[in-house]
């Protein structure tokens, strides 16, 4: 067959059986806020198209699957889920896959699974409505890898938020930092910051509609820099800190190297802004952190844990830690060991090293074996338990105000979030009634865990109701 009488890829054949795209559609998403975020968005616009969600994949005509690639061979599970979704085409269905394993795979993913009609990456979701189209005019082989061509964001005005209290807002999209075992600059595009009216917009109309709690979110949000050249990212943090019914801002994922002091000034500085950053290490070992290319030395980030702990809040740090990268010795791992005691994380969320496919560490002779990986891991885990315990315990008596987000009926408690993020396990005092879910309580701390904080109502305390949708309460005493 020669080029000109080749049926161009994807277009409907003449062999084509065209079924009619039912417009009903389920979604499953795996991976970080963002993805999470992203979906929140890819179901407003799918919404706006005119298709409706459905909770029950059979009752689906389009199954979507936004996928994860961080670690651990995420591109097998997500081949294996989509075999058991083949025997699903029989019934008409049509299925896209989404997010950083498609823009990963690529076209791959048709090979392996022929029966999928859409592969799009997180840079091309502008594009979904045109997508779209072409899939209910039959065609079969839909592809949107921008890879890093994109300039930019995907902003939508038709977001589905899950919650109704707290939501997220992108405010920077993709990676410029490379680090050497990391798949997203590669999944998720060049680094594109939304402009801080835009932001601001969002903000607002999400305070109108009862939200009091926003999260801004970016792979390294603190990178963001306003392309109308107008705010810092501290003075973003305060103007959006400062949208009238919004009570907290929080702000995730931050790097070290473009974490500035003025962030903790304006954290210092405005109460709507949570006491907790985010600051993922890696690696407690100057050698280590030059063979990630992280771009900066142990001291370097000690210098900013200083800056942190001598704010005049008590804020809440957090990381994320990878053991048995490449090369990485027992002094190395010692000197993360010790990082744990230096800090004092509220948590830390560590991770073997697991090789990831384009990431220049993939080539690195992967010299600590899984055995090892594991005891590391065991270790850091351990000990970092051991620091919650005695630190979680500063928080015993003392007074603390927790968004009430379930309840736990199993166990007669309340379950909230403090502005440092830690979980309060809590009981009413008696003859309260239940505070709303979104209210905001103040309770006493009677109890600290490694991972929780358990506490009681205070008699007379009347439960803050921001929120539009939920009425006002009071606690009886
Ligand atoms: N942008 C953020 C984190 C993004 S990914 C940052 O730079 O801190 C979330 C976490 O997954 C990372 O912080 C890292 O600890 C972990 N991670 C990423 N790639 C990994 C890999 N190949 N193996 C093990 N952990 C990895
Ligand atoms: Fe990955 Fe590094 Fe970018 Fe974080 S900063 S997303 S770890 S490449
Ligand atoms: Fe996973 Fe992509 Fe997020 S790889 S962690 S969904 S950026």
């Amino acid at each position: 067959m020669t080029a000109d009488t080749e049926q161009p890829a994807g277009k409907p054949s003449p062999n084509d059986i065209l079924v009619p795209v039912s417009k009903t559609f389920y979604i499953e998403t795996f991976g970080c806020q963002m993805n999470a975020h992203d979906s929140e968005k890819v179901i407003g616009t799918l919404e706006h198209e005119g298709y409706a969600q459905v909770s029950d994949e059979a009752e689906a005509g389009l199954i979507l699957y936004n996928t994860c690639s961080i670690r651990d061979k995420a591109e097998q599970k997500v081949f294996h889920r989509l075999n058991e979704y083949k025997r699903l085409q029989g019934e008409g269905k049509r299925f896209a896959v989404i997010g950083c394993v498609a823009q990963q795979e690529g076209e791959r993913i048709f090979e392996r699974a022929p029966y999928v009609s859409i592969v799009a990456g997180s840079a091309s979701y502008r594009n979904l409505p045109d997508m779209l189209a072409r899939l209910e005019a039959g065609e079969t082989r839909i592809t949107g890898l921008d890879d890093r061509q994109t300039e930019e964001t995907f902003d939508t005005e038709f977001t589905v938020r899950s919650n109704p209290h707290r939501g997220y807002i992108t405010i920077i999209e993709g990676c410029d930092k490379f680090c050497a075992y990391c798949v997203v600059p590669y999944t998720r595009g060049k680094e594109r910051s939304r402009t801080s009216a835009s932001v601001l917009v969002e903000a607002r109309r999400m305070a109108d509609q009862g939200y009091t709690d926003i999260q801004l979110l970016g792979q390294n949000v603190n990178s963001w820099r306003d392309p109308s050249g107008r705010l810092s990212f501290a003075e973003l943090l305060t103007a959006v800190g400062s949208t009238p019914g919004i009570k907290r801002v929080r702000f995730t994922t931050s790097h070290p190297r473009d974490f500035t002091r003025d962030i903790v000034e304006a954290i210092d500085a405005t109460p709507t802004l949570c006491d907790h950053i985010h600051l993922p290490v890696q690696s407690g070992s100057s050698s280590v952190l030059h063979a990630m290319s992280r771009e900066y030395t142990r001291d370097w980030y000690l210098e900013r844990m200083s800056w942190i702990h001598s704010a005049k809040r008590d804020i809440s740090i957090t990381s994320d830690m990878i053991v048995g990268f490449p090369g990485e010795t027992d002094a190395d791992f010692e000197e993360t060991i010790t990082l744990l005691g230096a800090v004092r994380y509220d948590a830390v969320f560590a991770f073997k090293f697991s090789p990831r496919p384009n990431t220049p560490a993939v080539g690195m002779p992967d010299t600590i074996s899984d055995e090892v990986k594991t005891e590391r891991l065991r270790i850091l885990n351990d000990r970092q338990r051991e620091i919650q315990r005695e630190h979680y315990a500063r928080h015993l008596g003392q007074t603390v105000e927790v968004m009430v987000e379930s309840y736990n009926a199993a166990r007669g408690q309340i379950v909230g979030r403090s502005t440092q993020n830690k979980t309060v396990n809590f009981t009413l005092v008696p003859d309260a009634l239940e505070p709303p879910i979104g209210s905001y309580l103040p309770i006493r701390i009677t109890r600290t865990m490694p991972n929780c904080l358990v506490g009681e109502s205070i008699a007379g305390a009347l439960p803050l109701q921001t929120t539009l949708q939920a009425q006002p309460f009071v606690v009886l005493n």
